[in-house]
């Protein structure tokens, strides 16, 4: 049995003090939710304040991205050392918008996946097609290609802590979220391609999370599909009470 896991992406929102704002409000009306793991994301900036807000509660905390290398000459970027030193216990990894904006590449995705897991850290990967791609009926070669591609090399003891999110572009920020069935069908090909990279076994284990217009209005009912194991949150985990009111429907599956 997967623990249903929500995590909130806030991308690039909020200053220091809206983001304490938000969490405190949050670490008011998420609390004995046993049943769900809830993660936030803040940006960097925010990252060590909201450490401490969140402190106490279920919460926890995590990156919206990592460089690959431990430390050096890397002008701007944010190493894993960075990440963990902030009580982050979670990155997400290979988010749509930083493989179109920062042409992020299955080899880069690839390289930050392994110094995410090396470092004890739990990389929620993304992956999703382009409306283009699902219209031409390739969503599931594009799905496979990031798979294959992002989680190459990796042991099988690292790839425990992975989760995988799909998160289809053209669900993105748009209100247009997939539908259950379609989420499903995809979610299950990604399980029966981790059984095929990885094993059954630790294929079983890994949560696969659904993101793209997830909402208080649309969650339960995506959640309640088998291969659904959770939700990766944009616009609707900026407001706590949207946001908890998903987590309330993930406890509830
Ligand atoms: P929205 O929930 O705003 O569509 O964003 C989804 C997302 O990109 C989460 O990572």
């Amino acid at each position: 049995m997967r623990k249903p896991l929500i995590v909130g992406n806030w991308k690039m929102n909020n200053s220091i003090a809206e983001s304490v704002d938000l969490a405190e409000k949050l670490k008011k009306v998420i609390k004995d939710m046993a049943g769900v793991d809830v993660v936030v994301t803040p940006p960097f900036t925010a990252l060590g304040s909201v450490r401490n807000a969140i402190k106490g509660s279920i919460i926890k905390l995590g990156a919206q991205n990592l460089f690959w290398e431990d430390k050096g000459a890397y002008t701007g970027e944010v190493s894993p050392l960075m990440i963990r030193d902030l009580d982050c216990e979670y990155v997400i990894i290979g988010h749509s918008e930083r493989r179109e904006y920062f042409k992020e590449s299955d080899e880069i995705v690839n390289k930050k996946i392994k110094a995410a897991l090396r470092n004890k850290l739990k990389a929620i990967v993304c992956v999703g097609e382009s409306l283009k791609e699902r219209e031409e009926n390739k969503t599931m070669q594009v799905i496979e290609s990031q798979i294959k591609k992002g989680l190459q090399g990796l042991s099988l003891s690292e790839a425990k802590e992975l989760i995988i999110a799909y998160e289809p572009v053209w669900a993105i920020g748009t209100g247009r979220n997939a539908t259950p069935a379609q989420a499903n069908e995809v979610h299950a090909y990604i399980r029966k391609l981790l059984s095929q990279i990885l094993n059954e076994g630790i294929a079983s284990n890994i949560k696969i999370l659904y993101g793209g217009s997830v909402k208080p209005s649309n969650s339960a009912e995506l959640m309640s599909e088998k291969e659904i194991d959770g939700a990766l949150v944009g616009g609707a985990s900026l407001e706590a009470e949207s946001f908890a009111q998903i987590v309330r429907s993930a406890c509830m599956v």
